[in-house]
């Protein structure tokens, strides 16, 4: 164990960590190897399917070849992964809400040449949550995410394991993507840069037409959107609430309910699944409800808004199960105020628009080394941004920043897109830490973000991956 920790500490040492007094111990290393490969997967009757896609071992426990890879951390380890890239084109791979240093947060600028490797190695400070991890190489990282290259990485620490949830089988990882399969069982890919990628073939897990027995009884289950372009507004078909424990960066205060979520691309929830009053041999589904979006909705067969099944959930069996809601989840939620801000008077302000049939942030496309003078956080303080989704983009986008979490304060609507407001406003969760926001149509919104650990260049953009490819994306330099 002692050597161990020397490691452990050389390691931060090389890094340049620069931990806060609050950033957990390293207690321990989790080792894995990860490869992105070309692969054939038997997922629909037929023919086998071509993806691409993550591969760990060893093999976490209860997956299977066709499952997404779930990685399982506390809070304080350290992750140490030796990655291959066996794909033919160049990629990086992202941590997607893990705050961890910019060498390791698979930036663009340090993608992987196809047959090379690379040996990610950083602490994992978050809360309990779920987190994921996918490709983010320049211009092709909706291509290598839509080919399937996608993982999840389950955190849990002290406060989470003391609380009584749903636990081994109980406890699921739902993953959503749409997708558009031919007739041969292939994944067929058309990226527009305006409404992004929107698919006709919803997809949990890899499964189409996903469904699952369950028992009376409570599930929690922890739902990423792994999808390019589509926003869900995630609903039960019995209209049962959606209660929810959790959002992007871990667990909620206190649970909350809502008639109807919205998860954007890139953001995760953790929902409390009650099937305790619904009689054997009935059914209820998780639904996505129509919305209004704005903008190019048009998919290949489904537009973005149209409303769809996700998942079909079969009682078929009865069972005791005495859970109970818990009242309190979390103490670790930082209760970060826009008056707190040392950017209070002049706080840092990134206009959404849109130039020549293409989406900017902060006036200008992505550029691999550039950083703007408004683009410059400061290690260790809260700073406001206010995103300004002006009226020329005509639709939603997910907002995403790297580095550390960021609370949602303020939301101010224009007036311009009532219809679109109206069909959305009451599915966000902005009392939770998140990574990645949806911003309305015509919408400011004030978020505050403190960076924690780390100096250096990280990203923020807009997570339809289209957009982002397509030059919705800009630097952010942390600075001390
Ligand atoms: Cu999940 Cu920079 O992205
Ligand atoms: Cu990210
Ligand atoms: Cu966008």
């Amino acid at each position: 164990m002692k050597k161990l920790l020397g490691l452990v500490g050389l390691f931060l040492l090389g890094a340049q960590a620069c931990f806060g007094d609050d950033a957990p111990a390293p207690a321990s290393v989790v080792k894995i190897n990860l490869t992105a490969k070309a692969d054939t997967l038997p997922l629909f009757p037929g023919a086998e399917t071509n993806v691409w896609r993550y591969v760990v071992s060893p093999l976490p426990p209860n997956s299977t070849k066709t499952s997404f890879p779930v990685i399982y951390v506390k809070t304080g380890q350290v992750l140490d992964v030796n990655f291959k890239n066996e794909l033919s084109e160049a990629t990086s791979v992202h941590w997607h809400g893990l705050d961890i240093p910019a060498s390791m947060d698979g930036h663009p600028a340090d993608a992987i040449k196809p047959g090379g490797s690379f040996r990610y190695r950083f602490m994992v400070p978050n809360r309990a949550g779920m987190y994921w991890f996918h490709p983010h190489p320049d211009q092709r990282t909706a291509v290598q995410a839509a080919a399937g290259l996608a993982g999840a990485i389950v955190v849990s620490d002290a406060e989470e394991r003391a609380l009584t949830l749903p636990r081994g089988n109980r406890d699921q990882v739902l993953i959503l993507q749409d997708r558009y399969i031919s007739a041969g069982n292939q994944f067929q890919y058309s990226g527009n840069p305006q409404p992004g990628f929107l698919a006709p073939h919803i997809l949990v897990n890899n499964k189409r037409n996903a469904a699952q027995n369950v028992e009376t009884a409570v599930y929690r289950f922890r739902i990423l959107n792994g999808s390019n372009a589509r926003i869900y507004k995630l609903a039960w078909s019995n209209s049962m609430p959606m209660t929810v424990l959790g959002v992007d960066q871990g667990l909620l205060a206190a649970p909350v309910t809502r008639n109807y979520v919205m998860l954007a691309p890139g953001e995760r929830i953790e929902v409390w699944a009650d099937f305790r009053s619904i009689a054997v041999g009935n059914n209820v589904k998780l639904i996505s409800q129509a919305f209004t979006p704005g903008g190019p909705a048009i998919g290949l067969g489904l537009n973005q808004g149209a409303a769809f099944d996700v998942m079909n959930f079969t009682v078929n069996a009865a069972v005791t199960d005495s859970i109970v809601l818990p009242s309190i989840l979390s103490s670790g939620v930082p209760g970060y105020t826009l008056a707190g801000a040392t950017n209070f008077a002049n706080p840092r302000l990134i206009p959404l628009s849109s130039s020549g049939g293409f989406f900017r942030l902060n006036g200008s496309p992505f550029s691999m080394n550039v950083v703007a003078s408004n683009e410059m956080p400061v290690l260790g303080e809260a700073q406001i941004w206010v995103f300004q989704n002006n009226a020329t983009t005509q639709m939603p986008h997910p907002i995403h920043l790297h580095s550390s979490g960021f609370r949602v304060l303020e939301r101010t609507q224009s007036g311009a897109f009532p219809t679109q407001v109206a069909s959305m406003q009451d599915g966000f969760l902005d009392e939770g830490l998140k990574d990645t926001t949806l911003l309305m149509p015509g919408e400011t919104l004030k978020l505050v973000q403190k960076p924690l650990f780390y100096t250096g260049k990280f990203l923020y953009h807009c997570h339809n991956l289209e957009h982002e490819d397509t030059g919705m994306m800009r630097n952010f330099q942390v600075v001390p």
